[in-house]
C-alpha cells in the first residue's frame, strides 16, 4: 500500500507562523501513522516562491525575489525538524527541475486544446494571488481574507479553459463524496461549481516573477498553476534522476490545505490534471483557521496571519515546551476541519492538565510503583480482562478516524483510555494492595495491566508525540512501535525509572 500526503507549499513572503506549523504537523501525524501501519509513505512539503505575494514583499524589503525566497525558504525548511515533522522531501518552486516540468505539463495542456489567448479584466488580490469572482469580493472591493483593497487588472494573456470541465468535475464530486472532506467543505466546493465555471488566466504578462511560458516569452505562468503542479513534479525529481516516484505515489492520497485555498485545490487543480491527462487526487482535506485573540479588544476573533501580525510564534513555543506540546495542543484544541481559537492561556492549561497530569503523571506513577514494589520487574502476568477489553478495538477505532484524516476524534479516543486508566489506578489503589502480602498476585495484575494499557496508548500516540513516546516506551522496556505492537500482552516486564515527560513550569 502506498500513501502520499502533502501540505500546501508556503509563500516565502515572510517567515513561517503557527498556521504553517499546523498543517505540517497534521500531515506529519498522518505520515507517521501510515508508516506505523507498514505502508509506503511519501510526505511532501515545501515553498511557493513565485508570484505577487513574494514579488511585492521583496520589493518592500529592497531585495530581489530570489534573495527573499532563499532566505525564507530556509526558515520553512528549518522549521520542519524543529516540529519533528518527517517530510520525505522539501520542494522549492524555483528549482529548475520543477520549472522544467511545469513548462512541459502546461505545454501539454495547450496541445490538448485547453489554452487560448484573451483579455482578462477583473479584481485581483495580490496577497491571495487570486482573481476574484463576483461572489468573492468584499465590501468596497476588498479581499475578504486579507481585508486589503483589490486591484483592478486588465491584461492580455492566455486562458485556461476551466469551463470545459464543468461536467467532468460535477461527475467527480457526485461519484466521490469523499473527494473533499469534511462534508461542509465538500458542499462549499460543490456550490462553487454549481455557480458555473468561468475560464481563468493561465499566464500573466512578463515583468512578473514566475515560470516563463515556453510558447510566448513575454508571459509567465500564473503562480497558482506553477504552485499546484508541485504535487506532481516533486515525485519526478525528489529521488534524483535515477528514480521517478510518480508511478508509485500518484494520485496523492491526501492533500491537506486550509480553507483559504479551497477553490484552487478542489476546482482548478482537478480540472488542470484532467486537462493534462493525469489522475486526480483521492482526497483533499480542508482544515479550518487557527484564530487569534483580536487586535482591538471587543473585536471578533481573527484569522492568524503573517500579513496581519497577530501571530503566536511556533519557534518560541517549541523552545519553551518542546515540539510534542505544540503538536498536541493544536490537534487537541481545535477540531481538525473546523475553525477554533488558540491562545497561550489555553496552551498552558492543556499542557498542565492533560499532558503533565493525565498522561505524564500516569506514566511516572506506574513506573515508580513497578520500581518500588517489584524492583522494576514483573514476570508473565495475566491482565485484568475487563479493563483490557476497553483497549481491544482501540487500534481499529483510531485507524478508522485517521483514514478519514479525523485527527482530533482519534486523539479523543486515545485520551478517553488515558482517563480510564487514571480511574483504574484510583479504583485499584495499588499502594493499598502493596501493604497486604496476600494480595501480591492482585498487585502484579494491576501493575501489568497499567503497564500494558499505557504502552498500547503510547504506541498509538507516537504519530502525535514522537519525542515523549520514544522516551516513555524505552522506560517501559518495550521500544517497538509497529502496528503489531498495539495489542496488550502478558509478556514479562522490565522498566527503567523515568524523568517527568512534561515537566511543570
Ligand atoms: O496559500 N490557520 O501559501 P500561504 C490555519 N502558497 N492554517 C493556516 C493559517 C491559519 N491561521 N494560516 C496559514 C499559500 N495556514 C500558497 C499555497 S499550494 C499549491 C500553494 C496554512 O503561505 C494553511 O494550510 O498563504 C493555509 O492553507 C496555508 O497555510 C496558506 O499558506
Ligand atoms: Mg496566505
Amino acid at each position: 500500500m502506498s500513501f502520499y500526503v502533502t501540505t500546501p507549499i508556503y509563500y516565502v513572503n515572510a517567515a513561517p507562523h503557527l498556521g504553517h506549523a499546523y498543517t505540517s504537523i497534521a500531515a506529519d501525524v498522518l505520515a507517521r501513522h501510515h508508516r506505523q501501519r507498514g505502508e509506503d509513505v511519501f510526505f511532501l512539503t515545501g515553498t511557493d516562491e513565485h508570484g505577487e505575494p513574494v514579488a511585492i514583499a521583496a520589493e518592500e524589503q529592497g531585495v530581489s525575489p530570489l534573495e527573499l525566497a532563499d532566505r525564507n525558504s530556509q526558515r520553512f525548511r528549518d522549521l520542519m525538524p524543529l516540529l519533528d515533522v518527517s517530510n520525505d522531501f522539501f520542494i522549492r518552486t524555483t528549482d529548475p527541475e520543477h520549472v522544467r516540468r511545469v513548462q512541459e505539463i502546461l505545454v501539454r495542456v495547450r496541445e490538448n486544446g485547453y489554452v487560448y489567448e484573451g483579455t482578462y479584466e477583473g479584481w485581483f488580490c495580490p496577497r491571495c494571488a487570486d482573481f476574484k469572482t463576483d461572489a468573492e469580493i468584499g465590501p468596497d472591493h476588498t479581499c475578504p481574507i486579507h481585508k486589503i483593497p483589490l486591484i483592478r487588472e486588465r491584461e492580455e494573456n492566455y486562458f485556461f479553459q476551466l469551463s470545459a470541465f464543468q461536467g467532468e468535475l460535477e461527475k467527480l464530486f457526485d461519484e466521490n463524496p469523499d473527494f473533499v472532506k469534511p462534508r461542509h467543505r465538500f458542499n462549499e466546493a460543490r456550490s462553487f461549481l454549481a455557480g458555473g465555471l468561468q475560464d481563468v488566466s493561465l499566464t500573466r504578462p512578463k515583468l512578473r516573477w514566475g515560470v516563463e511560458v515556453p510558447w510566448d516569452r513575454s508571459q509567465v505562468f500564473y503562480v497558482w498553476f506553477d504552485a499546484l503542479l508541485n504535487y506532481v513534479t516533486a515525485l519526478g525529481f525528489a529521488r534524483g534522476k535515477q528514480q521517478d516516484l510518480t508511478q508509485e505515489f500518484w494520485p496523492a492520497t491526501y492533500h491537506l490545505i486550509g480553507k483559504d485555498i479551497l477553490k484552487f485545490h478542489t476546482i482548478y487543480w482537478p480540472a488542470l490534471l484532467m486537462a493534462a491527462g493525469l489522475e486526480v487526487p483521492r482526497h483533499v482535506f480542508v482544515h479550518g483557521f487557527l484564530l487569534a485573540p483580536p487586535t482591538n479588544p471587543g473585536d471578533e476573533l481573527e484569522k492568524m496571519s503573517k500579513s496581519r501580525g497577530n501571530v503566536i510564534d511556533p519557534f518560541k513555543v517549541i523552545e519553551d515546551f518542546g515540539s510534542d506540546a505544540l503538536r498536541f495542543y493544536l490537534l487537541r484544541e481545535v477540531n481538525f476541519g473546523h475553525d477554533g481559537p488558540v491562545s497561550e492561556g489555553g496552551f498552558l492549561t492543556r499542557y498542565e492538565t492533560e499532558l503533565a497530569n493525565d498522561y505524564g503523571n500516569l506514566a511516572s506513577r506506574t513506573i515508580a510503583m513497578i520500581v518500588r514494589y517489584r524492583d522494576g520487574e514483573l514476570g508473565a502476568t495475566e491482565l485484568d480482562a475487563e479493563l483490557i477489553a476497553e483497549f481491544e478495538e482501540l487500534p481499529e477505532i483510531v485507524a478508522g478516524h485517521l483514514d478519514g484524516a479525523e485527527l482530533t476524534p482519534a486523539l479523543e479516543e486515545i485520551w478517553k483510555r488515558i482517563r480510564r486508566l487514571n480511574r483504574y489506578v484510583e479504583e485499584q489503589a495499588p499502594w493499598k494492595l502493596a501493604k497486604d502480602p496476600e494480595r501480591a498476585a492482585d498487585l502484579d495484575r494491576v501493575l501489568a495491566t497499567l503497564h500494558e494499557g499505557i504502552r498500547v496508548i503510547t504506541v498509538l500516540l507516537t504519530p502525535y508525540l514522537p519525542a515523549a513516546t520514544e522516551k516513555l516506551l524505552a522506560a517501559l522496556g518495550r521500544p517497538e512501535t509497529a502496528w503489531e505492537d498495539v495489542r496488550c500482552t502478558s509478556a514479562p516486564i522490565s522498566v527503567q525509572p523515568l524523568e517527568p515527560l512534561f515537566p511543570k513550569r
